[in-house]
């Protein structure tokens, strides 16, 4: 049979990995036809809202429900003392503590749920919650977690046994009743007795202030009970949809068949969706209460003040290098804040989620790193971000301390990079604080970035500006933020990372339609991520049916097979896998049918773009549609009919993606205005799967960088009240704020990883936060600078110019 179409043109039909496919969901999404939680109405659905504390740290005399229940459309007011007969009054948390799901005997953080109100619909709600009178008596309040550390004030009473000793925690001993964990990696004594007798050391100590994803749809879910099959149905904005069900059904006690959780579209999650909150388990013990759906929503306020943090970690450096610049140890210890309490969603050996990076992109040889988690009157929560557990942190705090050194040495910080990187011989390169890097050519990189932006004239340009500067010539500054990072993501392996004891695995089954299209389905769920439109992609180059043939289907625990979720950069490096695998075994089972249909043997056909050719015969082929055909209507002796494969990945290491990011930034130092000049991103993230969905990764990416690093923060008064609970004061980028990103790319394959590809999502975050704060800091570094605290407002930065003299 002769085919008209070239081998390039059934390439490009495909719209297979590596093509810049136009994302197949946007269509519904431009056109106002997204389906999220809020959009779901139910017959005699009822609507539940919190009454939240106002005050930080109190304990509760009263909660008088009579009045509330006197209002019109609202049918019950529940409180921890009705939610204790059936042990639901406090839930676990992700990080093996346990959280209070309304108010036991006291509150521990402003808006910490109190009494969950039951009505007709949101407004006799919130008529409901102004109804219900409670009776607090105010206690001492500690936001500051040294403090905690040192304070009387015992913040947990179950932290304590009867004589007021500490008891243990979920990971071990605890020093101090408002104390969590201590975590160590690393070498302490080697680590302390390099530092101690190194030529050069720098110190610094920093503060990565608390902040919040705010994603735009704010949490949420619906809860159905249908009592006559006794089946709970559950919507909710779930970046882990599996792992809901399974804590509800432990929770419950519902037999997890009878639980079906779905994520219907999600506008954003970025970490913030991944734990479980108090608004799931009062709506399911509503709707079972009153037989009816039931729907909680959160405002924004109530997002911002109470949904999970991000970052509060208070970190302090040594790092010790030769004269010329080779480091040769680093030691790190964290205050870790994590509120009232402990529900970050770390893996479980990682209580301090994966900081143990810290080394970032260098050969250092000797490392230490020790975390005390620790209590305090703030909402608890304290991954998300953006982040893949920590790394934002870790990866700040190196690229912190090498600019320090840089000063100490007086040499150029791009150089002390080079001088520093682990090289591209020395991978898969075992890190001093224990990780495996699977992949790297970071020198490459490196190189391409400083080219591209023409480093050495960047540097002459501003050796001139700090002249005119003190000549009086212009009131403005310089900056030059450099960032190399070395991501981590894909948690698993399953044999160290774990949530609850669910092993982070990942999954992908495909069903190929006797037509020749398909439907695949993962136990991932985009937030805005576009799987629909790369999973297709994958697919589309594994088993050479077109990507617009193939359904991407997320989100659905009665149809999806069991996953993690979404959330560190994890979708690509083990569902992404998963597909790969899973398209696999469609192909070798393809295989033999198309060698049934040409009559050779199976080792005869080899698979090329769409189709099995017979191998030295071209024109002798069956194309995958053909084959699809074959497997539901053919009699084909020892194969069984149809075509469908599922696979569950555990994959066998991380991947390890990087990137150079150089910022060039201006600074008026009479009113500390930014003004960001260029941006440069160069990211490695393996195989490209859709350039075009990377980039926009990276643009959102940096932006929430640009937010954490030049103004976003939850802040709090002495007396734990949130000050930026509204984005009235919470800083949130704008156009008007963002500038023009230059991205770039080189390709390192991850060599375990089936199709070679790392995740991207987070590594903007990840590599941008340093680069805009660096940028800033540069900016100081001829005036006696070496370290300020972010969040680089305006004002904080027109406050270092005051502290340096520049205003006299
Ligand atoms: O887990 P999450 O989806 O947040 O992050 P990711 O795995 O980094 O993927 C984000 C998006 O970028 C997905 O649509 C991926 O398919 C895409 N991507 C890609 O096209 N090529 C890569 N090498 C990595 C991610």
């Amino acid at each position: 049979m002769k085919d008209e179409v070239t081998r390039d043109e059934r390439i490009d039909n495909l719209k297979g990995m590596g093509c810049s496919r136009k994302r197949v969901e946007d269509a519904r999404f431009t056109q106002g036809k997204g389906n999220y939680v809020d959009d779901i109405k139910l017959d005699g659905m009822l609507f539940g809202d919190f009454v939240r504390s106002p005050y930080a740290h109190a304990r509760i005399k009263n909660i008088d429900t009579a009045a509330a229940l006197e209002v019109p459309g609202v049918l019950a007011v529940l409180t921890a003392a009705d939610l204790e007969p059936l042990g639901l009054h406090w839930m676990p948390t992700l990080a093996g503590d346990k959280q209070m799901v309304l108010a036991d005997g006291k509150v521990l953080f402003q808006g910490q749920e109190v009494a969950f109100v039951v009505a007709e619909d949101r407004y006799a709600a919130a008529d409901g919650m102004e109804a219900v009178e409670v009776e607090y008596e105010e206690l001492s309040v500690i936001v500051d977690p040294f403090e905690a550390l040192k304070s009387d004030v015992v913040l947990r009473e179950d932290t304590v046994d009867e004589n007021g000793k500490p008891t243990d925690g979920a990971h071990g001993p605890r020093n101090h009743p408002n104390h969590i964990f201590t975590w160590e990696a690393g070498d302490k004594d080697p680590t302390e007795e390099v530092i101690a007798n190194a030529e050069i050391v720098a110190e610094e100590e920093m503060y990565y202030h608390r902040t919040h994803p705010c994603p735009l749809e704010t949490c949420g879910c619906v809860a159905s009970m249908d009592k006559v099959n006794g089946k709970l149905t559950l919507w909710g904005t779930f970046q882990a949809p599996h792992a809901i069900r399974t804590i509800v059904s432990l929770i419950s006690g519902l037999e997890e068949h009878n639980i079906r959780v779905i994520s219907p579209d999600i506008g954003g999650g970025f970490g913030n969706k991944v734990g479980a909150y108090p608004g799931y388990v009062c709506s399911v013990v509503a709707s079972i209460v009153t037989g009816k759906p039931v729907k909680w929503i959160e405002d924004r306020m109530d997002n911002l003040m109470t949904t999970a943090f991000a970052r509060d970690y208070w970190m302090k450096g040594k790092i010790s290098a030769t004269p010329e610049g080779k480091i040769t140890g680093l030691h790190c210890h964290v205050t870790a804040d994590h509120g009232g309490f402990d529900a970050c969603a770390d893996p479980t050996k990682f209580p301090a989620g994966f900081m143990n990076i810290c080394t970032g992109s260098y050969d250092i040889p000797t490392a230490y790193l020790a975390v005390d988690g620790v209590y305090t009157n703030k909402a608890p929560g304290g991954v998300s971000y953006r982040c893949s557990f920590r790394v934002t942190e870790a990866v700040y705090f190196i690229e912190r301390m090498i600019e320090v050194l840089a000063i100490k040495l007086d040499m150029d910080a791009a150089e002390l990079r080079r001088i520093n990187f682990i090289k591209k011989e020395q991978f898969p390169y075992t890190a001093a604080l224990g990780w495996e890097y699977d992949s790297g050519d970071y020198h490459t990189a490196w190189d391409k970035a400083l080219k591209a932006v023409d480093y050495d004239g960047l540097r002459a340009e501003q050796a001139q500006r700090v002249a005119d500067f003190k000549a009086g010539k212009t009131r403005k500054l310089m900056g030059i933020g450099l960032s190399f990072f070395t991501e981590i993501v894909g948690a698993g392996p399953v044999k160290n990372c774990d949530i609850l004891g669910l092993g982070m695995f990942d999954s992908c089954e495909i069903r190929i339609h006797p037509t020749g299209s398909a439907i695949a389905r993962l136990g991932t769920i985009s937030q805005g991520q576009g799987h629909a439109t790369t999973f297709a992609q994958i697919l589309a180059s594994e088993i050479g049916l077109p990507a617009d043939s193939i359904t991407i289907e997320e989100g659905d625990t009665d149809t999806a097979p069991y996953g993690l979720g979404t959330y560190g950069s994890r979708s690509t490096p083990v569902a992404g896998a998963a597909t790969a695998m899973a398209g696999r075994k469609i192909r070798a089972k393809a295989q033999m049918i198309a060698a049934y249909l040409l009559e050779v043997h199976d080792n005869d056909v080899e698979f090329d773009v769409d189709r099995f050719v017979v191998k030295g015969a071209p024109e002798r082929f069956k194309t995958m549609k053909e084959v699809a055909f074959a497997a539901y209507n053919q009699a084909i002796p020892g194969i069984e009919p149809g075509l469908e494969a599922v696979s569950y990945y555990d994959p066998p290491n991380m991947t390890y993606p990087f990137g150079a990011y150089i910022c060039v930034m201006d600074i008026d130092v009479d009113t500390g205005v930014t003004d960001i000049r260029r941006f440069y991103a160069l990211d490695d993230c393996g195989t490209r799967i859709n350039p075009m969905i990377i980039e926009g990764q990276v643009h959102g990416g940096l932006t929430e960088a640009l937010a954490v690093a030049l103004g976003q923060e939850i802040a709090y008064d002495n007396m734990g009240n949130v000050k930026t609970g509204t984005l009235m004061d919470f800083f949130l980028p704008t156009a008007w704020e963002v500038p023009n990103y230059e991205t770039d790319y080189t390709v390192t394959p991850s060599p375990h990883h089936p199709i070679g590809a790392k995740g991207v999502g987070e590594s903007p975050h990840v590599g941008g936060v340093p680069c805009f704060s660096n940028a800033v800091q540069d900016a100081f570094r001829p005036f006696g600078n070496t370290h300020t605290n972010m969040p680089h407002d305006h004002w904080r930065i027109w406050k270092t110019a005051n502290g340096l003299g520049l205003h006299d």
